[in-house]
C-alpha cells in the first residue's frame, strides 16, 4: 500500500478537522479523541463536505454530521448511527517525522444502504399522473384560518365555487387542499448552503416522508393540469401561508437552474385573490412571476381579485357584500372557462421540451479551484 503526505502533524492540532486530497479526490482528516482518522469527504447521502461539519459526541462515540442534510458518520469508522448500515470510505493514517501520511486508496470502501422502502418514488421518478384526456383542477387554499373558530372566507369560497363549476360544467376531476391542515417545515435554505444541497425531491421530504408538502408536491407536479391558488390579502401580499408553501416550491424552481429539468410543462395556473382593501394587482403580479418560473402556463384575465378598496373600513360587510356579488359568481365561471379552454389547447400540442429563459449554474462567473479550496478552508477554519 502507497502512503502520501498530506499535511505536518501541526496542521490538526487536537479537537479539529480539515479537507486534504488524496490524488483528485477529497479525504475528511479528523482529530478528536487523541486519535487521528480520515474518512472520505463527500457524503454518501448528495456529496456534502463532511469535512465541514459539526463533531459531536453521540450515541457513546463521535459522529460528524453533514453540514447540508445531516447525515452522521463516526468517525473512527465511517460506520452509521445505530440502525443505520451505510458505510463511508475510510483511509489508513499514519504519522511520520511529524507528517501525516493517507493510504492511497480507502481501506475501507463506501457502500451505501440498500433503503428498502422508497416512499418518494413517484416524486423521484416523476410518475406523472396527467393524461392527454385528463383535467384535473387543483384548489390550493391558502388562508390559515383558524378551524376550531370556523369563519367565512372570501378566497377559499370563491374556490369552492371554481371547483364545483369545473366539475359540473367540465366534469373535471377536482381536488382542494388546504394548506392549514398540512403540517410541513419551513425551508431550510439548503441552496445557501450549496446548489447541489437543494434536492428533488425536497431534502426536507427526503427526512420526513410525511412532511405535508409532499402532498402538495404529488398533486401540483404530478397531478393536475390546471392550478388554482386562492389566496388571502395579508398587507399588501399574499398571505404567509403561501409564502410557506412557496419557500418549499424552490426545489422544483432550482431543477431549472441547477439541472435544467423542468418539472412543470403543459400546466395551467391561475389565481383567486381577495382582500378587505386593495393590493389585488400586486399580489397577482408577485404569484404570476413565481408561478411561470415553475412552467406553469397563463390563460388571459388568469386571476379574480375581490376587495372593499382603500377607504372600506367597514369589513363587518365585506362578507355579506361579497355572498351577493354577482360579479365573483360570474368571474369563478370564467376564470375557470378560461383556464379549461386553454388546458384543451395546450394538450393538443404540448410542449416536450421547454426552454427556460433563465440564468443557469453553469452561466455564473466562474471561481477558480484554488479559490474555492481556499474559501472551503476558511468556512473550515470558522468551524475549528
Ligand atoms: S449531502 Fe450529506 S446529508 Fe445530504
Amino acid at each position: 500500500m502507497n502512503y502520501m503526505e498530506v499535511c505536518s502533524l501541526s496542521d490538526l492540532p487536537a479537537q479539529s478537522q480539515k479537507i486534504v486530497t488524496v490524488g483528485s479526490v477529497k479525504v475528511a482528516l479528523f482529530h478528536y479523541n487523541n486519535q487521528i482518522t480520515a474518512m472520505g469527504n463527500a457524503c454518501l447521502h448528495k456529496a456534502g463536505p463532511l469535512g465541514m461539519g459539526n463533531v459531536d459526541f453521540r450515541y457513546g462515540d463521535w459522529y460528524v454530521v453533514c453540514p447540508w442534510h445531516g447525515w452522521e458518520y463516526r468517525i473512527k469508522d465511517g460506520g452509521a448511527p445505530p440502525g443505520s448500515h451505510d458505510q463511508q470510505a475510510m483511509y489508513e493514517v499514519k504519522v511520520e517525522d511529524g507528517k501525516i501520511l493517507l493510504s492511497e486508496k480507502p481501506v475501507v470502501k463506501a457502500k451505501r444502504a440498500e433503503h428498502a422502502e422508497k416512499p418518494l418514488l413517484d416524486l423521484e421518478k416523476l410518475m406523472y399522473q396527467t393524461t392527454p384526456d385528463s383535467l384535473n383542477v387543483l384548489g390550493i387554499s391558502t388562508t390559515n384560518l383558524n378551524e376550531s373558530l370556523p369563519r367565512f372566507s372570501t378566497s377559499e369560497n370563491a374556490l369552492e365555487k371554481a371547483l364545483d363549476y369545473a366539475k359540473t360544467e367540465y366534469g373535471a376531476a377536482t381536488r382542494m387542499i388546504k394548506l392549514r391542515d398540512l403540517k410541513f417545515r419551513h425551508c431550510e435554505g439548503f441552496y445557501s448552503q450549496h446548489e447541489n444541497a437543494c434536492t428533488w425531491p425536497c431534502s426536507i421530504s427526503e427526512m420526513d416522508p410525511h412532511d405535508g408538502m409532499n402532498e402538495v408536491y404529488r398533486a401540483m407536479v404530478l397531478w393536475a393540469d390546471v392550478l388554482l391558488v386562492a389566496s388571502p390579502i395579508r398587507w399588501g401580499n399574499a398571505s404567509s401561508l403561501y409564502f410557506k408553501m412557496a419557500e418549499r416550491l424552490n426545489c422544483v424552481q432550482n431543477q431549472i437552474t441547477l439541472k435544467n429539468r423542468v418539472l412543470i410543462k403543459n400546466k395551467v395556473a391561475s389565481f383567486i385573490i381577495t382582500g378587505g382593501q386593495d393590493n389585488i394587482q400586486q399580489v397577482a403580479a408577485q404569484l404570476m412571476c413565481f408561478y411561470t418560473d415553475l412552467g406553469f402556463t397563463f390563460p388571459p384575465f388568469s386571476f379574480l381579485g375581490w376587495s372593499r378598496g382603500w377607504t372600506a373600513e367597514d369589513m363587518d360587510r365585506n362578507i355579506a357584500q361579497f355572498q351577493k356579488s354577482k360579479y365573483i359568481d360570474r368571474g369563478v365561471k370564467e376564470l375557470v372557462d378560461n383556464c379549461v379552454c386553454l388546458s384543451r389547447q395546450i394538450k393538443e400540442k404540448p410542449v416536450v421540451k421547454m426552454n427556460t429563459p433563465l440564468p443557469k449554474i453553469e452561466e455564473a462567473p466562474g471561481m477558480a479551484e484554488d479559490d474555492y479550496r481556499d474559501e472551503e478552508q476558511m468556512r473550515l477554519d470558522h468551524i475549528s
